[in-house]
C-alpha cells in the first residue's frame, strides 16, 4: 500500500495520534501502518499531565516511556501533547491544595514549573515539539478572555507565561506550541493571536499555532479555514499545524444547544450501525480533498497535517458525545484505505 506521509512528503508532514503501545491494544498490522502511513506522531493521551502526575509525588510514566521509546525506535518523530488542558474538569485538583487550604498563586506556579520540568526534562531531545497549552480561550464572545479554570482563578493568566519558560528551560531545542479549536471564528482567532503575540513579545517564541480541525460531514467552514491559516501564520509569524483532524459524519452539532431531554433522544442516533453508506464515504472523500486543497496552497506555512486516529475503530467519535457508529478517519475498522485515502493519495500524485 502506497504511504501518504511520503507521497505528501515534500509539501508537509502528515501525523497520526496514537494510544502508547504499551496499552496494548495495537495488532502488528495497526503498528506496521502507524509507521508506514505517517511520519509524525502526537500521544492522544498518555503524554498528557493529567495522566503523568495525580498527586504531588505520584509519577506514572511507563506509558508515556513506551510512547516515546516506540516512536524513537521506528524513527517516526513526535510531540509532546499536551502539558495545560484549560479546562475545569482537567485541572490537577491536588496543584491547588496547601494542607487543606487555597495553595497560593505563587506555590501553584511553582509546582506547576516543577511539574513542567519533571515531564519536559524526562524526554527532553526526544521531541520535536510541545504544545504546551490546549484550549485557553473562553468559548463565548462575550465572556472571559481565558475560559475560566483553577488556573485562571488562582494566577489570573500567569499559568500560560510560566508553563512556557518551564519548557524552554527543561527543553530548549522543544518549538513551543499553542493549540486550540474554532480558530474558523473570527473572534476566537483574534483572542489567539493577541495571545501568541503577547507571549511573542514577551520572547516565548512560539512557533507552532495549532488547529485541532475536528470537522462534520456538510459543515466544514472551508473559507473560514484558509482566512484562520493565512491569518494567524501573519500575524504571528507562526507554522500551522492541523494537529486533530477528522471528518465526524453523525453530526454531533445539534447536541451542544440541547436540553437534557432533547439529548436523551439525540444519544438514540445511530443510523450506520451496519457500516457507512458508499454515498456518505465517497461525500467525505470529497471533503477531505477540499481540505488538502487549501493546505497544499499554503506549504509555506502548514507545519503538519495529524489525523486524530488511525482507523475508525479508534476515533474518540465513536463515543463522544454519545455512543454512535462513526467514520471519521481514512481507513476502516478493519484497516481498510476508505475512499478519502485513495483520493488524498491521487491528489499527492497530481502535485507538480
Ligand atoms: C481535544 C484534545 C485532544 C483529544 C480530543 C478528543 O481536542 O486536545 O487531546 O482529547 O479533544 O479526543
Amino acid at each position: 500500500m502506497p504511504s501518504l506521509a511520503e507521497a505528501y512528503h515534500e509539501a508537509f508532514p502528515i501525523g497520526v495520534a496514537m494510544a502508547s503501545p504499551l496499552k496494548g491494544g495495537y495488532s502488528e498490522e495497526e503498528l506496521t501502518m502507524l509507521r508506514h502511513q505517517f511520519s509524525i506522531a502526537t500521544p492522544a493521551n498518555c503524554l498528557k499531565w493529567k495522566f503523568l502526575q495525580t498527586g504531588l509525588d505520584d509519577w506514572k510514566f511507563e506509558k508515556a516511556d513506551a510512547f516515546v521509546k516506540w516512536v524513537g525506535e521506528q524513527k517516526l518523530k513526535a510531540l509532546g501533547h499536551c502539558l495545560i488542558w484549560n479546562r475545569e474538569k482537567y485541572d490537577p485538583v491536588w496543584l491547588f491544595e496547601d494542607k487543606s487550604e487555597p495553595a497560593s498563586k505563587k506555590l501553584v506556579l511553582k509546582r506547576l514549573q516543577r511539574s513542567i520540568e519533571t515531564i519536559v526534562g524526562r524526554y527532553a531531545g526526544k521531541l520535536d515539539s510541545w504544545e504546551v497549552v490546549n484550549e485557553a480561550i473562553g468559548d463565548t464572545k462575550d465572556g472571559p478572555k481565558l475560559r475560566e479554570s483553577r488556573w485562571t482563578r488562582f494566577t489570573g493568566d500567569a499559568f500560560i507565561e510560566t508553563a512556557y519558560r518551564a519548557v524552554m528551560q527543561a527543553d530548549p531545542k522543544a518549538r513551543l506550541a499553542y493549540n486550540d479549536y474554532n480558530t474558523e471564528y473570527d473572534w476566537r482567532r483574534e483572542r489567539i493571536i493577541e495571545l501568541v503575540k503577547g507571549l511573542q513579545d514577551k520572547n516565548i517564541p512560539i512557533e507552532i499555532i495549532g488547529i485541532q480541525g475536528h470537522y462534520e460531514l456538510d459543515d466544514i467552514p472551508f473559507e473560514k479555514l484558509e482566512q484562520s491559516i493565512v491569518e494567524l501564520h501573519e500575524a504571528t509569524g507562526a507554522r500551522i499545524a492541523v494537529t486533530e483532524l477528522d471528518i465526524d459524519v453523525v453530526r454531533r452539532k445539534d447536541w451542544w444547544g440541547a436540553s437534557p431531554a432533547q439529548r436523551a433522544e439525540i444519544s438514540k442516533r445511530n443510523p450506520y450501525p451496519d457500516g457507512c453508506p458508499h454515498e456518505i464515504l465517497e461525500r467525505q472523500a470529497e471533503q477531505y480533498e477540499a481540505l488538502f486543497r487549501i493546505f497544499l496552497k499554503h506549504p509555506d506555512k502548514i507545519d503538519r497535517v495529524t489525523f486524530w486516529g488511525l482507523s475508525d475503530k479508534r476515533s474518540w467519535l465513536n463515543t463522544w458525545p454519545w455512543e454512535r457508529d462513526n467514520y471519521p478517519l481514512l481507513f476502516d475498522a478493519d484497516l481498510i484505505p476508505k475512499p478519502a485515502f485513495h483520493r488524498l493519495l491521487a491528489l499527492a500524485k497530481s502535485l507538480p
